[in-house]
């Protein structure tokens, strides 16, 4: 009786890529692990790369304050060892990354600028670490399996969140960085002005955030003609109540895959780190 039901459980998690069944199935090369990174929480996630689906509970650590680089550390390996995670994994991170190094500190702790965030995730966890910008993996993520998916030309992703966060593509390739939430709107950081935080923090209602994100968005019409905009991060949940309003020339349409978009382009972009 008690094999039996060990052996269910067993199957079961086998399935899910959790618990004593991991070892197998994370050998697997199509299976991923992601770390989303934001404010308030960091993510994780095993990933199914073929379907871009989560094939493990998404994990939850309330981001550490302040957020410095050794509590993010713990928190990473915490998240890898919860899942039994053992490959390369990728992490989504809310600043420009440029070959694992943090360069920007917007909206996170200005002591990650110059570190080589790589390097202090991978010693923490004691796996191959790769970085990307958040907005990038939400990009990638949404290009492979979403909103973007088969979409050739110029499609650029935005993220309305704590800031605003873009990955611009161009027949799928991506242009990693472009940092488009800090172009001068008005003599204003774009971001201070439409950032879906903003709304909140001036208490406006969505029909002036809504005029404010179309502004914003003819700006960056005007600069790059993209085919299509992609709208994700946390005010694309509530996308009927703005997208609506919009009124611009190009294509735009809601993210899909809502809050595992960062999760799933992270773990897309695992890699060994070459030595
Ligand atoms: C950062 C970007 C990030 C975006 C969304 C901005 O403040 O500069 O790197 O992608 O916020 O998190």
């Amino acid at each position: 009786m008690t094999r039996l039901a060990s052996a269910t459980v067993c199957a079961v998690t086998d399935g899910t890529g959790l618990g004593d069944g991991t070892a197998q199935h994370h050998a697997n090369a199509h299976l991923g692990f992601g770390i989303d990174i934001g404010g308030s929480g960091m993510k994780a996630a095993v990933v199914d790369l073929d379907s871009g689906e989560l094939l493990s509970e998404r994990q939850r650590i309330s981001t550490p304050h302040p957020a410095t680089p050794e509590a993010m550390a713990d928190v990473v390996r915490r998240l890898v060892e919860h899942d039994g995670w053992t490959r390369p994994l990728g992490v989504a991170f809310p600043a420009v990354v440029d070959h694992g190094v943090v360069h920007s500190a917007a909206n996170i702790d200005k002591s990650w600028v110059g570190v080589d965030a790589d390097t202090v995730f991978s010693n923490a966890c004691g796996l191959d670490v790769s970085m990307v910008n958040d907005a990038d993996a939400a990009g990638v993520a949404e290009m492979r399996y979403g909103a973007g998916k088969g979409v050739r030309g110029v499609v650029i992703m935005l993220t309305f969140g704590t800031g605003i966060g873009s990955g611009l593509f161009t027949d799928g390739v991506l242009v990693p960085n472009t940092e488009l939430g800090h172009l001068e709107l008005d003599g204003h950081d774009a971001e201070t002005v439409a950032a879906a935080s903003v709304r909140e923090r001036e208490g406006i209602g969505w029909k002036e955030w809504a005029s404010r994100v179309q502004h914003y968005l003819r700006h960056v019409e005007m600069l790059f003609s993209p085919d299509l905009f992609i709208v994700g991060g946390g005010a694309s949940k509530a996308h009927a109540k703005w997208l609506p309003r919009i009124d611009i020339e190009t294509e735009i349409v809601p993210a899909v895959m809502q809050n595992s978009a960062g999760i799933v382009g992270a773990a897309l972009m695992a890699r060994p780190t070459a030595t």
